[in-house]
């Protein structure tokens, strides 16, 4: 097992716990930390695990991978510091707030003989991964374009601390666009030119979740944001991200082929439904899936890590370079708002590799 030492005991931790401790078979939690103590606390009561200071585990010669779990503007630090230290590191989405940013911890990463991953990882969930199994086998033949929504109205009337996602480094494409983002890039490759546009019609926003409840945000960044994509096969895509949006119908993802039509499942989920639409005019079908991990299964990511730590390899498929030009993408929109251009990415990746369709629960 390699040992994990999880940074960051607020809300979206428990999933992981949970699943790094009972689901996973390559990964031991070893110790938590918070820099709000009582949160450190109550997950080291809640699963039996020790606590420690940043310091600490940074420090410890038995933490092989660092896992960041802490809000956006902490990424960044606490991933450098990881590296710094020699610690592998997998962090949740965004990578960083600035693609220079992204650029430099991956730099780092590489120069130390790290491996550096980033959320999200339902891509290498059961829905997805049925979905390219679809297209590497020619179902919807050669993609020619894709569509993207990600439309509702925002995380405070839930989240008990949501004022980070109207602070710079939150907004709907740098919250929920890396499911979008990491999925399209997982299916389709490398994106080479990026255009958008961006509005923000709300300047403040109310709490309405305990214990915050009629606590007043101010709005720091756009909450409607869209973007235009061109990826390397000259396939075209259009993704429209919102917390400003009451209701919609729109699809998640749908993928465009010229032999046929892919619905993608939401993928902030692991699980489908896939469905599929062919030239022999009978419409939809829903595929069965053909892979594992169908259920929430977040930290995937970080037992593929637990994988490549185990056999000596640089493969992790939730990779740091991934994160990146995923951050780049989302960095572009913006700026190609606020300059008027069409930005050519820097970045470009090779498709991570499929999961293997006969794992074992727990395995990778
Ligand atoms: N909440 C969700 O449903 C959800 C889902 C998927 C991904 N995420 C991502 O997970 C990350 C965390 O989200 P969350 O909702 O758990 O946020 P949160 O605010 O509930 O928890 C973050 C925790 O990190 C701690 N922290 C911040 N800076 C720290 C530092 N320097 N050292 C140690 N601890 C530090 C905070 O005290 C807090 O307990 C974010 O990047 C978010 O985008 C959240």
């Amino acid at each position: 097992m390699v040992n994990v030492g999880v940074i960051g005991c607020g809300n979206i931790s428990g999933i992981y716990f949970s699943n790094l401790i009972n689901l996973f078979q390559n990964t031991n939690v070893f110790a938590c930390a918070d820099i709000r103590p009582e949160r450190a606390q109550a997950a080291s009561e809640k699963w039996n695990i020790p606590v420690m200071s940043n310091e600490e585990m940074m420090n410890c010669p038995d933490i092989q991978i660092i896992l960041n779990i802490t809000a956006p503007d902490a990424h960044y630090s606490l991933c450098k510091q990881a590296l710094e230290s020699g610690k592998n590191v997998h962090v949740e989405k965004p990578l960083s707030l600035t693609f220079e940013q992204g650029c430099e911890l991956t730099a780092l990463a590489k120069e130390k003989g790290l491996l550096l991953g980033g959320a999200p990882d339902t891509f290498m969930g059961a829905g997805i991964q049925t979905c390219r199994k679809l297209i590497d086998n020619d179902f919807i033949g050669e993609p020619i374009g894709a569509t993207a929504f990600m439309l509702c109205h925002g995380h405070e009337g839930w989240h008990p601390s949501p004022e980070f996602y109207y602070q710079y480094g939150g907004g709907p494409m740098f919250d929920m666009g890396p499911y979008y983002l990491t999925a399209l890039a997982f299916l389709m490759g490398s994106v080479t030119e990026v255009t958008g546009l961006t509005s923000k019609p709300f300047e403040q926003r109310i709490i309405t979740s305990q214990p915050k409840y009629g606590k007043i945000i101010d709005v720091e960044v756009p909450t409607t944001v869209a973007g235009l994509l061109r990826f390397e096969n000259g396939a075209v895509a259009s993704i429209i991200t919102s917390f400003d949006v009451w209701k919609s119908t729109l699809p998640r993802i749908e993928i465009y082929g010229t032999k046929g039509t892919l619905i993608v499942p939401d993928p902030n989920t692991f699980g489908g439904p896939v469905l599929l639409s062919t030239l022999d005019g009978s419409g939809f079908k829903e595929i069965p899936l053909t892979h594992g991990y169908a259920e929430n299964s977040r930290g995937l990511g970080v037992a593929d890590m637990a994988r490549c730590v185990m056999e000596g390899r640089k493969d992790n498929r939730a990779s740091g370079e991934l994160a990146n030009h995923v951050l780049e993408i989302m960095s572009a929109i913006h700026k190609a708002n606020d300059e008027k251009i069409i930005y050519k990415m820097k970045t470009r990746i090779n498709k991570p590799a499929p999961l293997p369709n006969d794992l074992l629960k727990g395995q990778v």
